[in-house]
């Protein structure tokens, strides 16, 4: 069973991972050449590139995703460099989150938009799958790094919540 979700974690990870390095790309260099100019270009991109990320990558991404919480939960992995793990594959989830809003922008629509440069996307993508990749992988002892952080920071407060953060 946990062999089985491993597979399906590692193997949706995979086409996460190519997603969000093939995706800058794409709307790098694919989507800024001449043939662009064109309406059929053009709509070839926007299919390309939206098709590609909705049924695709972002599929892929709640795969590896889900696949990983059950893991996290079986195996009841609560260190330090699962926790650092966790913030790295946030930094997944922005750069994922962002490319879906370029994607988004780059519709047709009236008026003029300036895309901010898709590429941006790569090295932060690129330094956050090696974070989480070495993490998992290295699976470091992060103690020393946890307990040079400040008192405050590591043990509980007792306070109550402030009554506007109260959730119910
Ligand atoms: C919310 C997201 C995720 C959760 C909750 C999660 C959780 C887990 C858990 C619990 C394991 C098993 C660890 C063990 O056997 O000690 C695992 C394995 C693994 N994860 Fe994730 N993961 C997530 C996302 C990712 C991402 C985005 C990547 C890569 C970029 C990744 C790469 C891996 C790899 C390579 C393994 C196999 C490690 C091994 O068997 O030694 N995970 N994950």
């Amino acid at each position: 069973m946990i062999a089985a979700l491993k597979a399906v974690h590692i193997a949706s990870l995979a086409v996460w991972c190519a997603g969000l390095v093939a995706l800058p790309l794409l709307m790098q260099i694919y989507g800024r050449r001449e043939l662009l100019q064109t309406q059929a270009g053009y709509a070839e991109f926007r299919l390309l590139s939206h098709r590609a990320y909705t049924r695709l990558v972002t599929p892929a991404a709640i795969i590896a995703v889900a696949a990983g919480t059950v893991l996290l939960l079986a195996l009841d992995v609560l260190n330090a460099w699962m926790m650092a793990k966790l913030v790295a594959v946030s930094g997944m989830v922005l750069v994922h989150a962002w490319l879906g809003n370029l994607i988004g922008r780059s519709r047709e629509e009236r008026g003029d938009y300036r895309l901010p440069l898709p590429i941006l996307a790569l090295p932060l993508a690129l330094a956050f799958m090696a974070s989480v990749l070495w993490l998992v992988l290295a699976k470091p002892d992060l103690s020393p790094l946890i307990d040079s952080l400040p008192e405050v920071m590591r043990s509980p407060q007792e306070r109550d919540l402030p009554p506007g953060l109260v959730p119910i």
